[in-house]
């Protein structure tokens, strides 16, 4: 396998605000709440380099001295598309920097045994098809949930698709890039790989356990 970072479609968000916040997430000894916060708080830092192709019109603007030329968002209208559970924890971050988007939700969860994706629920917007979209999921492991997710989109008229997670596994990236031509991930770290249970090494653990306290 080579560098799965140098894929085009692949962004890996260095920033240092970034680093520092994966840090804090990472360590066992950092408690839901906390965990949730960041979560949050990565997903809105996430969404800013995201969003940055987006489309700009001039429009005219009257300040308190002058009027002049000036620009505004106009491109597509945006979907958030968190996959149950634990994208949940991303939803409220993005939403605070482009509060006009709509929320879809796909219920998907892993089989312990199989490490396949399970399906049981999905609720999207109506003009889906007519947003851009960004999936959102704190980790791509197997790359099963979010290629699953991809497809369910695909299938339901989505076009524009963008894939936001915090903690990507290099199996997962590799999955996606195959299964999933022309979406974007935008990760903050490609980590070493997955252990024998499916859990990216070195990771954080379970990313819906921590943001929910189950377990
Ligand atoms: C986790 C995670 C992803 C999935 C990643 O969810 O939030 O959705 O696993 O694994 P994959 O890339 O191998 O598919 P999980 O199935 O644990 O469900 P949860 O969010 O309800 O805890
Ligand atoms: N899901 C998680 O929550 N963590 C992992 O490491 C892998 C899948």
């Amino acid at each position: 396998m080579g560098d799965v970072r140098e894929y085009p479609n692949v962004m890996v968000m260095d920033h240092p605000l970034i680093q520092h916040k994966l840090s804090i997430m990472r360590d066992e000894a950092t408690g839901a709440k906390e965990f949730r916060e960041l979560v949050k708080e990565l997903a809105m830092l996430m969404a800013y380099e995201a969003t940055r192709d987006f489309q700009l019109a001039e429009t005219t603007v009257k300040t308190p001295v002058a009027e002049t030329t000036t620009k505004v968002l106009a491109g597509k209208k945006v979907a958030v598309i968190p996959i149950l559970r634990a994208g949940l924890g991303m939803v409220d971050g993005i939403l605070e920097l482009i509060p006009a988007a709509k929320v879809g939700h796909v219920g998907l969860y892993r089989d312990p045994e199989t490490l396949q994706p399970v399906e049981y629920y999905c609720k999207l917007p109506e003009d889906i098809g007519e947003r851009d979209i960004l999936i959102v999921d704190p980790m791509l492991a197997t790359g099963g949930s979010a290629s699953a997710a991809v497809q369910f989109l695909r299938d339901r008229g989505a076009k524009t698709i963008n894939l936001l997670v915090l903690i990507a596994a290099p199996e997962g990236i590799e999955e996606v890039v195959k299964s999933c031509e022309d979406v974007r991930i935008y990760t903050c770290a490609v980590d070493s790989h997955l252990n024998d249970h499916g859990y990216i090494i070195p990771g954080l653990g379970d990313a819906g356990d921590r943001l929910f306290g189950t377990k």
